[in-house]
């Protein structure tokens, strides 16, 4: 199934847009970075890269909006991923709508992610009607919880291993995050 309208948000420095082919080559250097990979499993090759690519724009034909690629205005490259998706993995609370964020090192710590999370639940919440929207991250990534803080969320204290890991994994144990509507 497919939707009529893919959904493209605009902040004052983004946009938030589906993913296109020039994308790919950024993507993978994200992806592939060490740094910004450090809370996940492992980095990621070019094919598995692109393949993530390939399921965002999946999601994002399937229902309009997803994890958009993130887009900067001043210089149209695009510099990560931003949005949400269906969630329905073995996590506390899912089904739900869960909210993520994965930008490029040299793109840190200048608000893109806040002012694009921001976007992204002004839609949820004004245009999908959603009455929650969760995040969840392993316990060590303090820069995710971060911006899971200033936007609001709050800690359900609902921590719970992530069902792709060993139990036994250094990033098993996750936080489960939440914001209400008429939070
Ligand atoms: C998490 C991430 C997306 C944050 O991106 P960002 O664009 O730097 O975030 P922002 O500039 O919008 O920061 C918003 C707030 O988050 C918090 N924050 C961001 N980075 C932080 C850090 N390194 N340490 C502590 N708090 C941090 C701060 O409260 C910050 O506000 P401030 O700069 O006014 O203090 C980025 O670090 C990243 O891509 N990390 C690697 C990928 C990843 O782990 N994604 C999450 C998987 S669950």
């Amino acid at each position: 199934m497919t939707v009529e309208q893919i959904i493209l948000l605009e902040s004052e420095r983004l946009i938030l847009r589906q993913w296109q082919e020039s994308d790919l080559e950024p993507f993978a250097a994200l992806t592939s970075d060490p740094l910004v990979m450090q809370y996940f499993p492992a980095v990621l090759t070019r094919a598995e890269s692109d393949a993530l690519v390939k399921k965002l724009q999946n999601h994002i034909t399937q229902h309009g909006w997803g994890f958009w690629a993130v887009e900067l205005k001043a210089t149209s490259e695009c510099i990560g991923l931003v949005g949400m998706i269906h969630q329905n993995g073995d996590i506390p609370n899912a089904p739900f709508v869960e909210i993520g964020w994965r930008l490029s090192a040299n793109h840190w710590r200048k608000g893109y992610t806040l002012e694009a999370a921001r976007a992204s639940l002004d839609f949820a919440f004004q245009t999908l009607g959603l009455n929650a929207v969760y995040a969840f991250t392993t316990l060590d990534n303090l820069p995710s919880i971060g911006v899971m803080e200033k936007l609001g969320m709050v800690n359900q204290q609902q921590d719970f291993n992530h069902p792709s890991l060993p139990v036994d994994h250094p990033m098993s144990r996750h936080c489960l995050y939440k914001i209400e509507r008429d939070s």
